[in-house]
């Protein structure tokens, strides 16, 4: 039986790298798109990286950027795939306000160059297409939790690019019967997530002050509420919806919302670390042994934030059969333990 081919544009991300052991676990040959950088970007891949010259290679990169489009049509006409997932983005929220021009023309644009390039190449009947939509459209919520229908209201340049991302794709699908989904995904994490988002920050640091390596971690706004999931959970709904009758939008989430704060005591907890919170507002401070670990910097705070996030996804339940199957705890269980691992072994 011929073999599925998958494109992935932000293969090297955090949900690209899990992505592409999925899809390699369902006998599919994965191309990867990587940038051009200066040092290596490809740290969440190698694992499964194969030279060029290796017999029966499984995963395939290719260079090229998501504000190419003449990279981005040549790449589809020669590989002419039957799934695309587009993961490209600038995706840190805090970072869009201050490169919002780049963030509009990777995260918005970037999603048109790739639908009118399956459109340009005739693969509107052959390659299907999935879009990384996010809770962050949600933004200033109008409803508590939120679904499908909730309308968007988003608060940052990140937030308005992935709007338009978003109808774009709808527009495409009504306009030419391309079979594009769009997922919803609320924030999902992991041992591979970027160093600047909230989690892995919190796990990173409290591990370093653990071991003794790093005395203080600072923070912002410690009562933004998130819906935290699993990256690894995560992808396998992207793939789930390109493989329904019928595309459409689904909401992924886990139903369940906690505060920042509350992630730093789960780590806290995890680590066997005694601690209390002292102070209000900006000199709110967290101690252990007597000495504050964690303070505030009001440099973390962004121009808007998003207070609260909370999805309802009782479609992809219904139509994907999708549902989490790792909640909080097990998620900073595993982020704890990794973090451990790599941090002791570096030492030795
Ligand atoms: P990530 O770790 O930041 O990965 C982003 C990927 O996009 C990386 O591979 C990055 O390449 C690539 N990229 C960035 N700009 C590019 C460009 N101009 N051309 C080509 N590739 C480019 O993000 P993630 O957490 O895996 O998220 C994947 C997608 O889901 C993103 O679109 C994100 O906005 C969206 N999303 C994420 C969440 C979440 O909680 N994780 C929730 C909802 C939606 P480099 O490695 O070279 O930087
Ligand atoms: N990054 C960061 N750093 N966030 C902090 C910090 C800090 O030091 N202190 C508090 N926060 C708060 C932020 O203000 C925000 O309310 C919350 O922690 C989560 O921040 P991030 O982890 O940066 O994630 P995000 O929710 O802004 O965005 C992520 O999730 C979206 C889905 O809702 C990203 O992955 C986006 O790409 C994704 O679309």
């Amino acid at each position: 039986m011929r073999k599925k081919k998958a494109l992935i544009f932000g293969i090297t991300g955090q949900d690209g790298s899990y992505l592409t052991e999925f899809l390699l676990s369902k006998n599919y040959i994965v191309h990867g798109v990587i940038r051009r950088s200066s040092s290596f970007n490809t740290g969440r891949i190698n694992h499964i990286y194969k030279d060029p010259h290796a017999k029966g290679r499984k995963m395939i990169l290719h260079y090229g950027d998501i504000t190419d489009a003449i990279s981005i049509s040549s790449l589809i006409k020669k590989i002419q795939p039957d799934e695309i997932y587009n993961l490209a983005a600038q995706s840190h929220v805090a970072v869009s306000f201050e490169v919002p021009e780049y963030t509009a023309n990777a995260d918005a644009l970037g999603t048109l160059r790739i639908l009118e390039a399956i459109r340009f190449n005739k693969l509107e009947k052959k390659t299907k297409f999935y879009q990384a939509g996010t809770s962050e459209m949600f933004g200033k919520v109008i409803e508590i939790p939120q679904n499908e229908k909730t309308p968007f209201y988003p608060q940052s340049p990140y937030g308005v690019a992935k709007v338009y991302a978003h109808w774009i794709t709808v527009n495409y699908r009504e306009a030419y019967n391309i079979f594009a989904c769009n997922g919803i995904l609320f924030n999902h994490e992991s041992y591979r997530r970027g160093g600047t988002f909230v989690t892995k920050k919190i796990v990173s640091g409290l591990c370093k002050i653990k071991l003794g390596l790093q005395e203080k971690l600072f923070l912002g706004n410690l009562y933004a509420k998130r819906d935290w999931g699993d990256a690894r959970d995560f992808v396998k709904a992207m793939w789930k919806m390109l493989q329904q009758k019928k595309p459409s939008d689904y909401v992924i989430s886990t139903g369940k919302q906690y505060t920042v704060k509350n992630f730093v005591n789960l780590v806290l907890a995890e680590l066997n670390i005694k601690y209390s919170w002292k102070g209000k507002n900006l000199n709110e401070k967290c101690f252990a042994n007597n000495k504050s670990i964690i303070e505030l910097d009001k440099a973390y705070h962004r121009p808007l934030e998003v207070h609260s996030l909370l999805g309802n996804s009782n479609k992809a339940k219904r139509e994907l059969k999708w549902k989490p199957e790792k909640n909080i705890k097990k998620l900073v269980r595993h982020m704890v333990s990794e973090e451990m691992n790599s941090l002791v072994n570096d030492k030795s």
